[in-house]
């Protein structure tokens, strides 16, 4: 039997990534764990590209947790220096390809030059239609309810919102990710499998693929791999397979 190919019209719209295994890809190799995180980097252009290249509409990036401030502080330092670097070499690439950026997370900790230079990446891409890329950055998806729910209860608290307009709806759109569409499929890369805080509510649905494959490792390849299994999936957002069949008449 053939192998199953990528079908181009049955795309997850929404494609989200916890990057693991930069650190075991770098002692792999003998060297400090900002050797892979550095590889990791080039992982991420590649990845972009791939998924510009398909037509993904919107790619969410797990770049730093709000539990990664804990690390040592060479390793926080330099993976802040990465992200700046990557947002002035993938700069010109980034509006040619009409990607627009977006960051997720409390991004007030990190240093200001690079907060500055993403915020600059934003406004500057704001427009672009082709795909949008989410950075999460000092991001944390308790962190992303708790603020959420504060916001809700700001607002009623004011007089501006009633308990029973709080719906899902109306919780999704107090999120970070207000706008945009839930992720269909979610990729871990490292061995590990786990959510890790990345995108808990966004990812009620989402189904999950985890692969061996260190993320510095991660190629086109493997990009295509997880989106033929995602496409052999059969999802029912809680119906039944004869509902779901049905659902349209
Ligand atoms: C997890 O691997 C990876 C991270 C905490 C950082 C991810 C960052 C990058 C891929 C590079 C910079 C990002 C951008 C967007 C330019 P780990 O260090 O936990 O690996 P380990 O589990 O093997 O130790």
């Amino acid at each position: 039997m053939n192998a199953p190919r990528l079908d181009r019209h049955r795309l997850p719209h929404h494609i989200a990534v916890i990057m693991d295994g930069n650190g075991r890809w770098a002692r792999q190799r003998g060297r400090p764990r900002v050797f892979g995180h550095r590889a990791g980097s080039k992982a991420v252009r590649r990845v972009v590209r791939a998924c510009r290249r398909l037509g993904i509409e919107v790619l969410s990036l797990y770049a730093f947790s709000a539990q990664n401030w804990g690390r040592p502080a060479d390793e926080v330092h330099h993976l802040m220096d990465l992200l700046g670097e990557f947002i002035i070499k993938e700069w010109q690439e980034i509006m040619e390809r009409g990607i627009r950026v977006v960051h997720i997370g409390a991004i007030r900790r990190v240093p200001a030059e690079v907060r500055s230079r993403l915020k600059a990446l934003e406004l500057a891409s704001q427009r672009n239609r082709d795909m949008t890329l989410v950075l999460a950055l000092s991001y944390g998806g308790r962190e992303e309810i708790v603020r959420g729910a504060q916001r809700l209860v700001s607002r009623a608290a004011a007089g501006k919102l009633r308990p029973a307009d709080v719906d899902a709806d109306c919780f999704s759109r107090a999120l970070y990710t207000a706008g945009l569409p839930e992720p269909e499929l979610l990729i871990r890369t490292g061995g590990e499998r786990r959510i890790s805080n990345f995108l808990l509510w966004q990812c009620a649905y989402t189904e999950l693929f985890f692969t061996d494959v260190l993320w510095p490792d991660f190629k086109v390849a493997d990009l295509r791999a997880a989106i033929i299994d995602f496409q052999g999936r059969s999802r029912r957002f809680g119906l039944t397979g004869e509902q779901w069949e049905e659902r349209d008449g």
